[in-house]
């Protein structure tokens, strides 16, 4: 993969973005579980507020997701902190490789079982709360001990520009 001096303006603005529709579906996405179930009983959907933020926000992650990794291909990412140990990075590695794979296959699994009227799906779907907790905790605490214990200033990265 290339690699570049930095993260771009438009790669730091998605990440950020994505974070928070990523957040807010963690808070609010039980909202749409009411109108799922009407929808399983009724065979009829019906679009209320929480249905329509929840696929909006999700068709967005998934959207964003595939547009980062469009640019990690064709603009790059920048090289492994210096100083980062071949554990740590293969372990930044798989987080950031995992994330990537939950970004796309839980908005298609949510559109599955919504459109598809699919009971299966919807349950398969509701996982995402705790794995995303989990995956997003580990970046977290990556991120973390990067900037307090290493002091490599990774955070920087995701703010400013470069390259
Ligand atoms: C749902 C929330 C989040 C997701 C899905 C996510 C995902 C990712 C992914 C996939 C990367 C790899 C670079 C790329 O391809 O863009 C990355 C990089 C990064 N993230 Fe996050 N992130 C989230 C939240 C956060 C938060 C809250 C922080 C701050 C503590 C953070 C800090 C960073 C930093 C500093 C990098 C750059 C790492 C490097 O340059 O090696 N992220 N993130
Ligand atoms: C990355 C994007 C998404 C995330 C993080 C996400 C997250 C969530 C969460 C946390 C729940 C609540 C689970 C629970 O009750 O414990 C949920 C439910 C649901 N989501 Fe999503 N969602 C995303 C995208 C979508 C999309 C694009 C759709 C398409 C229509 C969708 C459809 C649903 C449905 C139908 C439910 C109810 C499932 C049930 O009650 O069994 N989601 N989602």
């Amino acid at each position: 993969m290339t690699t570049t001096a930095g993260y771009s303006r438009t790669q730091i603005s998605l990440h950020w973005l994505v974070a928070a529709l990523i957040l807010f579906q963690l808070i609010f996405g039980e909202e749409i579980g009411s109108a799922f179930d009407a929808m399983l009983d009724s065979g009829v959907a019906s679009y209320d507020l929480a249905a329509v933020t929840h696929i909006a926000a999700g068709v967005g992650v998934l959207l964003f997701a595939l547009w980062r990794l469009a640019l990690r291909f064709t603009r790059g990412v920048p090289v492994a902190p210096a100083g980062e140990s071949l554990v740590q990075g293969l372990l930044a590695n798989a987080t950031h490789a995992i994330l990537y794979v939950m970004m796309i296959v839980v908005p298609v699994v949510g559109l599955y079982a919504w459109f598809g009227g699919s009971e299966d799906a919807g349950d398969l779907h509701s996982w995402a709360k705790p794995a995303f907790i989990i995956l997003v905790g580990l970046h977290v605490l990556g991120a973390l001990y990067h900037q307090f214990v290493l002091k490599d200033g990774l955070l920087r990265r995701m703010m400013r520009a470069g390259g």
